[in-house]
């Protein structure tokens, strides 16, 4: 990709690491010298990514690609890692800050349709969305009958939020459509959102033994792996439901197995795994009271296009000279004066 002969020939070099929306593209094109792995479905190889990343000012990664300690010594240009969501726990943080690499990650614009997909998992779970397309798909449906294919009620009851941020809030508001009662538990109270919902803080175990709706929306750190681990899920009410669209490690998959089959809990909706992507042969899909999803919480057409556009934006000012606005280490900022090299 040769630059225009209006623009100037020193842009700088940027690898993105999958084909992205046009709009996206084209914003980077304008400011920068791109390369692309230009696949749809398939992920950079590492070693491409490493030869690329050896040129490279900035890149733009999905969650799908791990910025590690390796990555950035085989990459010593280095400014700026655009991650295209608003997790980056596929990102050593500490690693880009010692090495003054800006981390920047897409907030916000993809609250509204997480929320979404929280509740489509929620409701599906609660009447058995899933499972009574598969009866009627199989030839199973035979009669009306007064106990056939019974859930659980929604309205009325009550939603525990465990990692009430931006997400937490978007979910909690819908629930007042439905006259729940809201509990949430998080690092910090935010009076904001119980004045805005009514939810009501509550202790972690308080709020799984009370809830009817469990819903995990904490990011993945080393304190949250396996934070719904086996005395989390048998402190949960027989009758509760699990859904999680954060990241799949919170959730510990052998302790939900047991959970499920024993009944300990009702059911679980899963748009995220420990490790993905997860086939069909994987052990939770094989119980009916399971509704699985491949990690689209934020997959609505307008939303990743913003995403992108956001992640293009962050990179443009990073490689640029610019703080980026959605910046993760702050740090690695100010350690950025004085080097040319992350090396
Ligand atoms: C995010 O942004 O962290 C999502 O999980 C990706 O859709």
């Amino acid at each position: 990709m040769s630059p225009p002969a209006t623009q100037p020939a020193t842009r700088p070099r940027v690898y993105i690491t999958r084909r992205i929306p046009g709009e996206a593209l084209q914003l980077l094109e304008t400011h920068c010298d791109c390369r692309i792995f230009d696949h749809e479905d398939t992920p950079v190889p590492r070693d491409v990514l490493q030869r690329e990343l050896a040129e490279a000012e900035g890149a733009l990664v999905l969650i799908t690609e791990r910025v590690d300690e390796e990555l950035l010594a085989s990459a010593p240009r280095l400014r700026v890692v655009a991650n295209l969501a608003v997790g980056y726990d596929n990102i050593d943080v500490a690693a880009c800050t010692r090495r003054g690499v800006l981390v920047t990650n897409t907030p916000g614009v993809l609250t509204e349709t997480t929320a979404d997909l929280a509740w489509a998992l929620l409701m599906a779970t609660a009447r058995r969305v899933v499972e009574a397309q598969k009866v009627i798909e199989r030839g199973q449906w035979r009669t009306w009958s007064p106990m056939f294919l019974t859930g659980q009620d929604v309205y009325g009851r009550t939603l525990g939020i465990i990692g009430a941020g931006r997400i937490g809030g978007a979910v909690a508001r819908r629930a007042r459509g439905f006259d729940m009662t809201i509990l949430y538990h998080n690092r910090r109270r935010r009076p904001e959102l119980e004045a805005d919902t009514g939810a009501r803080y509550a202790g972690f175990h308080e709020l799984l033994e009370r809830s009817d709706f469990v819903v995990v929306l904490v990011p993945l750190t080393p304190e949250t792996r396996h934070l719904i681990n086996e005395d989390a899920l048998r402190r949960m009410k027989p009758s509760a439901i699990l859904i999680n669209v954060s990241r799949g490690p919170v959730v510990d998959e052998k302790a939900l197995y047991k959970a499920l089959t024993e009944g300990w809990i009702w059911a679980a909706g899963l748009d995220v795994w420990e490790q993905e992507p997860i086939g069909p042969d994987h052990p939770l899909l094989a119980l009916p009271n399971v509704v699985g999803l491949p990690h689209i919480g934020s997959a609505s057409i307008a939303t990743r296009t913003r995403m992108a556009v956001v992640a293009a934006e962050n990179l443009i000012a990073g490689v640029t000279g610019r703080r980026p606005p959605n910046l993760v280490n702050p740090e690695a900022w100010e350690r950025r004066e004085g080097r040319a090299t992350n090396g």
